[in-house]
């Protein structure tokens, strides 16, 4: 299907950097801009729009309800009498998520009907274009034949701070690393025929005040750092483009100018059509004249209220036209106007996962490996962690994604293991509770799986008594709605209250949800000894309901604790299970292990220090107990395959061959946000990106700070070095040579990376280095290759506040090599010229 198509090509981007860089030789120059902002489209396009009534060309630039929804995120009524088909948008990032009613739930109504593909930050810790290429493809099939004709993806806002909540949904702290992955992906969603969505543009970078945080950035660290992924999603193609909820400079994202028209169409030459990001238009005179084309998910300011304006004379109706026209342009350029539309394909499951698993495996990243703990060897195996027995496939909120189905690590492990080896399991850390003992409610109350009929109320009032002091943790679970959840109330307090806004739906992925499907709550309160009074009121509304409610209190979680170190006691190995459920819509407070989790690696690796942490977490996670741990393996949100992924690269099946692709800080005091609320969360709605270009690993560096483990870090089984490294010049840019050499006895992946140095001749501040390049390899034991990384003319290149444009870092700049931002041992510097002349000269 790709061939058909059509697609602007890769190496437009190629080119146009050149341009840029070669131009800059030269000294002053202006840069062809596209004409964006009012691009004429063609015949079939302008035809229409002379057709469309004013009525029909709003009912376009709005989403509204389906008629016949397939349980996607949004929809557009297309107008059937000019052959415009309706839209239906569907989210990702991590497969397509559609939820149907009636189907068996998650926390967020989602439905095993796709494929759950590990989270995006796990793809893009493989360093591996042409993998993220595939993973596009998969999502582009899969949307397709789910009925769906735009995806909601890729996210490509940038790692900024470790708090934020949706950094598992995106790449990298890295803009190079993240343009390569935005192009390549969307050009395989795309080549299958579904429209992608780069979002959220811009500057979306944390969930805290997401609705309303002012985002203050200097223009060059805006060029230079957070739009590079957004520029290089347009290169590549993309149909559309989402807007921000947050502002930027004052104004909301889905209203500014500078950004909608001034960059986007006028700089760039975007020519797709730009959606809000849901419910976050403000205004529509206001919004339609930036350039922002359509409200999404209904049509508050985009509907009737863009009728009356147009109307009213107070906006013109050229600009309803022109967003009209990039939203036509798209469907044309994807066959959707055709008479014969493009075929939808079936899904293939298989190949889903087929790709979930190599993606999970590519981006296993191992942070630490000391006493040979990894690969494990024979011996018994003790699986330690409730996401041990209970699958982590994928973080929360608009991202989740429920698969066809997805097996626990436990059971991979003692698949992989075999007849010989025993494998235990302790839960170590509870997440669901355990029922309420019978002896410490009055009158008796069966709280386990309490049913209420349709139709009836149900209610309970007694009493529960304490024998001391106690903090117990309430947990819930409950069938149907967030609203149909029963009452209960301690001592008169409600424990569960319905969250305002959306803070119903945008929760954790796993620990809201049991593994029987029912949602589940917690409330944690101190109790005294004696009788606190237990009220639960519940009504079995039209489908009747079902709810169970447990506990954990002191002495559960001593039992659970004395269990798993028991079970660590017992066996050879330790695989220790640890989790942290992120969701879009929050952030976190801390990068600490949430729970008692800590407290359990601390207890287990004293009782088996042959422990391997197996990380499902979001993003960087403080480690104190490290030193005590023998390995540590980073797999995030592994999606459906993410078990039988682990055992291959426990048990040494496959090499890990990820690398860290953001910072991990040591702690919450030592990373680039830490310690300034004006940095983040804001401070009075306000927030200053005052690291200006040194994101990530350029503010370690330039700090001076060490982080816990360095951007690009990650073990493999075996050993490789890096020589004979040389540069010379090419196509604009530089290219690096140099030999990877495996040293070791086994086969596995080695991801040289080039980092590059400032230029002397550009009195700017400039960071330390900056990653230039990357190659991921597989290399047999033993064996050695020369390898040729491109460094692209606009990585030579900063952004100059003067001219509003690139500007080419000339003078001796020094280019290093190695496997992390930490870990360079060769080194050379090459003379970048105004001619794009360079030569290298080892030292
Ligand atoms: C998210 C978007 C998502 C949209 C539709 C919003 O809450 O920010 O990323 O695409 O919902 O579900």
């Amino acid at each position: 299907m790709s061939d058909t198509v059509p697609r602007r090509s890769a190496l437009r981007l190629v080119s146009v950097a050149i341009a840029v860089a070669a131009a800059a030789t030269v000294g002053g120059f202006t840069p062809a801009r596209a004409a964006g902002r009012d691009k004429g489209a063609g015949p079939r396009v302008e035809a229409l729009l002379a057709a469309l009534t004013l009525d029909e060309k709003i009912s376009l630039l709005h989403g509204a309800p389906d008629p016949a929804s397939l349980g996607q995120a949004g929809y557009v009524p297309g107008v059937p009498r000019l052959g415009i088909p309706p839209l239906r948008l569907a989210d990702g990032p991590a497969g397509v998520r559609v939820t149907l009613p009636h189907a068996r739930t998650d926390s967020r109504g989602g439905t095993p009907v796709a494929t759950a593909l590990p989270a995006p930050v796990l793809l893009a810790s493989a360093f591996d274009p042409e993998l993220a290429r595939r993973y596009g493809q998969v999502i582009g099939r899969e949307g397709r034949a789910l009925g769906q004709d735009v995806l909601l993806s890729p996210m490509v806002n940038l790692i900024r701070t470790p708090y934020a909540g949706r950094n598992f949904e995106t790449f990298s702290e890295d803009p190079l690393l993240s343009c390569d992955l935005v192009a390549a992906e969307i050009e395989g969603i795309q080549g299958e025929g579904l429209v992608a969505t780069v979002k959220h543009y811009a500057l979306n970078n944390q969930e805290k005040d997401r609705d309303s945080v002012d985002v203050r950035v200097d223009e060059r660290t805006l060029h230079e750092v957070e739009l590079r992924g957004f520029e290089a999603a347009v290169a590549a193609g993309t149909g559309a483009v989402m807007g921000a909820y947050n502002k930027v400079g004052g104004t909301f994202a889905c209203e500014n100018e500078e950004l909608l028209s001034d960059i986007l169409r006028d700089r760039w030459g975007f020519d797709g059509w730009v959606m809000t990001d849901w419910f976050a238009a403000h205004s529509t005179v206001r919004a339609l004249t930036a350039g922002l084309d359509m409200e999404m998910p209904d049509g508050r300011h985009f509907g009737a209220a863009l009728k009356s304006a147009v109307r009213g004379g107070s906006v013109p109706e050229r600009y309803v036209d022109r967003a009209v026209r990039r939203l036509l342009s798209v469907l044309d350029r994807f066959g959707l106007l055709d008479s014969e539309r493009p075929p939808r394909p079936d899904r293939d499951p298989e190949a889903g996962a087929a790709l979930a698993r190599e993606v999970a495996e590519a981006g296993a990243t191992l942070l630490r490996n000391e006493h040979g703990t990894l690969p494990l060897t024979d011996g018994d195996i003790a699986v330690i962690g409730p996401t041990g027995a209970t699958p982590f496939v994928s973080g929360g909120g608009s991202a989740h994604v429920v698969p066809d189905h997805a097996a626990s690590p436990l059971d991979a492990l003692r698949a992989r293991a075999g007849q010989g080896t025993r494998v235990t399991y302790a839960l170590g850390e509870d997440l669901f509770g355990k029922p309420v003992p019978a002896g410490a409610l009055a009158p008796a109350l069966a709280t386990e799986g309490q049913g209420v009929d349709a139709g009836t109320t149900w209610s309970y009032d007694g009493t529960l008594t304490l024998d001391e002091p106690d903090e117990w943790t309430f947990v819930l679970h409950c069938s149907g709605p967030p609203n149909g959840r029963p009452k209960v109330l301690v001592d008169g307090e409600e424990l569960f209250p319905l969250a305002s806004g959306w803070g119903e739906y945008l929760l954790g992925g796993l620990v809201t949800t049991a593994p029987d499907g029912l949602a589940v709550r917690r409330r944690t309160l101190a109790l005294d000894a004696g009788a606190h009074r237990l009220r639960i009121t519940a009504e079995g509304g039209a489908d009747g309901l079902l709810f169970r409610l447990r506990r954990i209190t002191g002495a559960t979680r001593a039992a659970d604790l004395a269990e798993a170190v028991t079970a660590a006691r017992a066996a050879r190995h330790v695989v220790l299970f640890a989790y942290e459920d992120a969701s879009e819509g929050l952030d976190r407070t801390t990068i600490a292990l949430p729970g008692g989790q800590a407290r359990l690696v601390e207890a287990v690796t004293a009782a088996n220090p042959r422990t391997t942490v197996v990380l499902n977490t979001s993003s960087a996670t403080a480690m104190p107990w490290l030193e005590r741990t023998g390995a540590v393996l980073q797999m995030y949100y592994p999606g459906q395959e993410g078990a039988a992924a682990t055992a291959a690269v426990l048990f040494g099946d496959r090499d890990p061959g990820g690398r860290l692709t953001q910072t991990f800080p040591a702690d919450d005091d030592s990373h680039p946000v830490a310690g300034d609320p004006r940095r983040y969360p804001g401070v009075d709605g306000v927030e200053e990106y005052a690291e200006g270009v040194r994101i990530g690993h350029r503010w370690y560096d330039a700090q001076d700070v060490r982080p816990l483990f360095p951007f690009g870090h990650g073990l493999s089984y075996t050993s490789f070095s890096c020589a004979d490294l040389s540069v010379r010049r090419a196509r604009g840019g530089l290219a690096v040579s140099f030999t990877v050499h495996n040293t070791g006895e086994r086969d596995g992946v080695a991801v040289p990376q080039v980092y590059l140095g400032p230029s002397p001749d550009l009195a700017l501040d400039q960071p330390v280095r900056v990653l230039a390049g990357y190659r991921r390899l597989a290399l047999r034991a033993g064996e050695r290759r020369r390898v040729t990384v491109r460094v692209a003319a606009r990585t030579l290149c900063s952004w100059d506040t003067g001219r509003h444009d690139w500007i080419l870092g000339t003078g001796r700049r020094t280019v290093w090599l190695g496997a992390s931002s930490r870990d360079l041992p060769l080194s050379t510097s090459v003379e970048v010229r105004t001619t794009i002349g360079a030569s290298g000269t080892s030292h």
